[in-house]
């Protein structure tokens, strides 16, 4: 699929066309690259990330990108090239894109709107619908909801929850220090740091199950 990206790409590059982004005001310069050459960038996307976005079970987990809030994603995808979060597949994915492109590709992103990919177990649901909801005191974990939102949709830097792969986020809890956050100074990140560590691993499975089946 690479190859099929990479030849799209090749044969739309004299047709490049002059368009800008709309929606952000601090957006406002002209970008240059072809539309063509947005759509090969988004298929490639989807060639792991499903066809809508919704995420796939490879050999890794890859997370689902559908309705995700596009200050998120457009944080990620620079936080994967400054390495402040380290992943050997998306760094190369994202070193080759421009600012504009990866604007445009969290907009495309976030407009999309895909079934929850299912699968995670049921027996914990229950289980993590309290702690999304009310957090564990005791533990010293705050409610989800209170950043998450109470649908789990996010908003700006606070990333959707609603629909995510279940290993993914069982996997994202669990190694928050060695993957995220690995710049000079703090990103944000560090708000999370603390709430991962101080939940168990059946209660990162139990939080991981509810937000998954959210719409
Ligand atoms: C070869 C497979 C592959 C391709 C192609 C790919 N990704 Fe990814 N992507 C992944 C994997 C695996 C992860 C999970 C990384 C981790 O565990 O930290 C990921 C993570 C992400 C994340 C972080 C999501 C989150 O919830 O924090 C974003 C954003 C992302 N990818 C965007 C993109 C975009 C945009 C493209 C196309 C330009 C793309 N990816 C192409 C495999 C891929
Ligand atoms: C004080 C606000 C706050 C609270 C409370 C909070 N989060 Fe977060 N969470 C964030 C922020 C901000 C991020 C984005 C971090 C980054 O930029 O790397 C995040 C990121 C995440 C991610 C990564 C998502 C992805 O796509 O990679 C997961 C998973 C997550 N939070 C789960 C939880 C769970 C589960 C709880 C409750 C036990 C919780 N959060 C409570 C603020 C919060």
């Amino acid at each position: 699929m690479k190859t099929l990206g990479l030849r799209l790409a090749l044969q739309v590059a004299t047709l490049a066309v002059v368009f800008s982004t709309v929606g952000h005001a601090e957006d406002r310069e002209r970008v240059t690259f072809s539309k063509q050459g947005l759509q090969a960038k988004i298929i490639y996307c989807k060639t792991c990330h499903g066809l809508s976005g919704e995420g796939y079970l490879g050999y890794f987990p890859m997370p689902r990108l559908a309705g995700q809030q596009s200050e998120y994603l457009e944080n990620q995808l620079r936080a994967f090239i400054e390495r402040r979060r380290t992943n050997p597949v998306m760094f190369n994915v994202v070193r080759v894109l421009s600012p504009s492109m990866i604007t445009a590709l969290a907009k495309h992103f976030m407009d999309l709107n895909a079934i929850p990919f299912g699968g995670a177990p049921r027996g914990a649901v229950a289980m993590g619908k309290t702690i999304y909801e009310e957090g564990l005191p005791e533990a010293n974990v705050p409610a989800c909801s209170a950043c998450h939102g109470s649908e789990a949709k996010g908003q700006g830097q606070i990333p959707r929850l609603a629909g995510q792969l279940f290993p993914y986020t069982v996997e994202q809890l669990t190694s928050w220090k060695t993957a995220r956050g690995r710049g000079p100074g703090n990103d944000t990140s560090a708000i999370m740091s603390p709430i991962a560590h101080n939940l168990t691993e059946s209660q990162v499975r139990a939080v991981a199950a509810y937000v998954s089946y959210l719409k």
